[in-house]
C-alpha cells in the first residue's frame, strides 16, 4: 500500500513526495503529476488530501459513468468541474451505492429473499453500508468538508464497552467483561512477571544496568505495579466497588480485584485489545451526524442532474468511435447512451455478467476477484440501557460468537429515549449462513445473542432492519478482497483502462470496503483519463 503518513509534519526544507507531486502539479498540471508519481512508484494514495488537478479543459468530450456510488459521482463532480459531458447511469433509484443509511420508510429486497421495510422511529437510522471513516481518510474528508457535512466521532473504542468471550475456560469464559480490565489486567499481570524476570537479572538482556533500571521503572508505569515489590494488585482506571463521591464513604482504597493472569490467558478475550492497534482502525473515527447517506445526498445534490436513475446496464460496447452502453431505462424500456470514454464503477461481482467488449486478460482478471458476504442487522431498542444501566456510550461489544462478530452501540443520540443497536456484523461463511434466514429468524438469532450480554436486551427489542450485501442485486458482496496474487496477476490489468474504458471503486484500490478507495479509485482514473485526452 503507498502508505504516506506525513500527518506529523516534516521537518522545514525536506521536500516530501507530497509536496514533490504538488509542486510537479504547480508546473505541469496532470501529466506532470502523473509521471512524478510513477517516478516515485505509486498511483494516488492516501497522501492526497485532495482530487487530482485536471489542468485544461475536457470541453466537448463526453463521458458515460456506469454507477452513481462514490466512486461515480466523484468522477462525475470532478469531471463535469473541468468541462466534460457527463451521464451518469445508476441501476438503482437513488444514488450512494453502499453509501445509504436505513430509516423509516427505507425497504430492501434481497436475491430471493422477502421485502423489508424500515420502520425505525423517526430520527434512528442505522448505517448498513460503510459507517466509520478514519482519520487519515483524508479523501472522503476533503469531501465531507467541500461539501458542508457536519461529523460527529464515531467511538472505535470503548473501555467500559464489554468483551464476550464463550469459547474460552475459566471464569471468566461466557460472562461480559469490560474490555478496561481486561486490558488492565493482561498489561498489568505482563509487566509484573516482566519486571520481576528483569529485575532478578533472570533474563540476559543486552542493556546496561542504568537502562535496566529504566525499564523496570518503565514496567511499573504501565503495568501499574507496586515500586516496592513489583506486584500487580489492579488499577483505578479498572474501577472502584464504590465509585468516589461525597459523603463519609471514600470510595477510594475500594478497588476492584483484577482478574487473575491465568483467568485472562484461558478466557483469550486478550485477543481483542489489538482491535485498533492496526492502521485502518483508530479508537476514535468521524460518522456524518444524521447517517453515513448524507455524504451520498451531498453529492447528489452536486451532479443528480446528470444521474439517469433506475437505468440497468444491459451491454458495453467499445470501438474506435466511441462507447454505447445499452440499459433498459425507468420505464424499462430499451435505451442506449453513448460517450466518447466510459467510467465504469459497477462492482466486478456483478460487471463479470454483463456483456462487454474487453480483451480476454481483462475479462479473465475481473473474474478473478472474490467479494465477501457481510451481514449487519440495526436494532431498535425502546430504551438505551447500555447507556442508563452500563455506562457505556458508544463502541462495540467484540464477542468470539462468529455467527455474530461484533455489536455496537450507537455513537450518537446520547442520553435520548431509544436508539439502534447493531446487532451483529458478520463476515465469510458466518454471514452466508445467517443470510439464509428470514429477517424475523435474523432479528431472533441477534437478540437471543445480545441477551447473554446484556439482560435488558429482548425486552426492549422493538424492530429490525437487516441486510445481507452477498444478497443484494447490483452488489453481490460487501467489498471486493483481493488475495496476493490476484493483486500481483490480475489488479495491474484492472487499474489500466481497456480501449475506452476505465475502471473505477473500491475495489480497485488499497483501501477496499472503505469509501476512501472508491473515491481515491476514481481521482486516479479521471486522472488518466484526462491525461489522454490532453495528449
Ligand atoms: N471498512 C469496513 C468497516 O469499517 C470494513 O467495517
Amino acid at each position: 500500500m503507498a502508505m504516506m503518513d506525513e500527518t506529523s509534519g516534516p521537518a522545514a526544507g525536506v521536500l516530501t513526495r507530497r509536496r514533490f507531486i504538488e509542486r510537479l502539479g504547480l508546473v505541469g498540471g496532470t501529466s506532470m503529476i502523473l509521471a512524478g508519481m510513477e517516478a516515485l512508484g505509486f498511483g494516488i494514495g492516501s497522501a492526497h488530501a485532495a482530487p487530482p488537478v485536471l489542468t485544461g479543459s475536457g470541453n466537448g468530450k463526453s463521458i458515460v459513468v456506469l454507477g452513481a456510488g462514490l466512486a461515480g459521482m466523484t468522477a462525475a463532480y470532478e469531471l463535469t468541474k473541468s468541462g466534460y459531458k457527463v451521464t451518469v447511469l445508476e441501476a438503482r433509484s437513488f444514488a450512494g451505492g453502499r453509501c445509504q443509511s436505513a430509516r423509516a420508510g427505507v425497504t430492501i429486497t434481497e436475491l430471493g429473499g422477502q421485502a423489508q421495510t424500515c420502520n425505525f422511529d423517526d430520527g434512528l437510522y442505522i448505517n448498513h453500508g460503510p459507517w466509520r471513516i478514519p482519520y487519515h481518510h483524508r479523501s472522503t474528508l476533503h469531501y465531507t468538508k467541500t461539501f458542508g457535512v457536519p461529523l460527529e466521532l464515531f467511538v472505535n473504542d470503548n473501555d467500559n464497552s464489554y468483551v464476550y468471550f464463550e469459547k474460552g475456560t475459566g471464569p471468566l469464559a461466557g460472562k461480559p467483561i469490560r474490555k478496561g480490565q481486561i486490558a488492565a489486567d493482561a498489561r498489568g499481570n505482563a509487566a509484573e512477571l516482566l519486571a520481576k524476570v528483569v529485575n532478578k537479572g533472570g533474563l540476559d538482556l543486552p542493556m546496561t544496568q542504568e537502562d535496566r533500571d529504566l525499564f523496570v521503572a518503565y514496567l511499573v508505569n504501565e503495568g501499574y505495579l507496586s515500586p516496592k515489590d513489583l506486584a500487580y494488585s489492579g488499577t483505578e482506571g479498572r474501577g472502584y466497588e464504590i465509585h468516589p463521591g461525597a459523603g463519609v464513604d471514600p470510595g477510594p482504597g475500594k478497588l476492584t480485584t483484577p482478574y487473575s493472569m491465568t483467568d485472562v490467558l484461558h478466557s483469550k478475550t486478550w485477543s481483542v485489545l489489538t482491535s485498533v492497534a492496526g492502521y485502518e482502525q483508530q479508537r476514535t473515527m468521524f460518522q456524518p451526524v444524521g447517517g453515513m447517506d448524507r455524504i451520498a445526498k451531498a453529492f447528489e445534490k452536486q451532479v443528480g442532474h446528470l444521474i439517469r436513475y433506475s437505468s440497468v446496464v444491459q451491454k458495453i460496447k467499445q470501438s474506435d468511435a466511441g462507447v454505447e452502453v445499452a440499459y433498459t431505462d425507468s420505464d424499462g424500456k430499451p435505451a442506449v447512451v453513448k460517450g466518447d470514454y466510459c467510467i465504469c464503477t459497477i462492482p466486478l461481482s456483478v460487471l463479470k455478467s454483463i456483456d462487454m467488449n474487453v480483451s480476454a486478460p481483462f475479462k479473465e482478471a475481473m473474474n478473478n476477484v472474490a467479494y465477501a458476504p457481510v451481514g449487519k442487522i440495526g436494532l431498535q431498542m425502546k430504551r438505551r440501557f447500555w447507556e442508563e444501566d452500563h455506562a457505556i456510550y458508544g463502541g462495540h461489544v467484540h464477542t468470539d460468537m462468529r455467527d455474530i462478530g461484533s455489536m455496537s452501540l450507537p455513537s450518537t443520540g446520547f442520553q435520548s429515549q431509544k436508539g439502534v443497536i447493531l446487532g451483529y456484523y458478520q463476515f465469510g461463511n458466518e454471514a452466508a449462513k445467517i443470510s439464509a434466514k428470514t429477517p424475523a429468524e435474523r432479528a431472533a438469532h441477534a437478540v437471543a445473542a445480545g441477551q447473554k450480554i446484556f439482560p435488558e436486551y429482548a425486552e426492549n427489542f422493538e424492530t429490525a432492519f437487516s441486510v445481507a450485501w452477498h444478497r443484494v442485486a447490483y452488489n453481490l458482496g460487501g467489498w471486493a478482497e483481493w488475495k496476493e496474487d490476484g493483486r500481483r496477476d490480475y489488479y495491474p490489468t484492472l487499474c489500466k483502462p481497456d480501449g475506452r474504458i476505465y475502471l473505477a471503486g473500491e475495489h480497485l484500490s488499497y483501501m477496499t470496503g472503505w469509501q476512501a478507495g472508491a473515491i481515491e479509485s476514481a481521482w486516479q482514473q479521471i486522472a488518466h483519463l484526462h491525461q489522454r485526452v490532453m495528449a
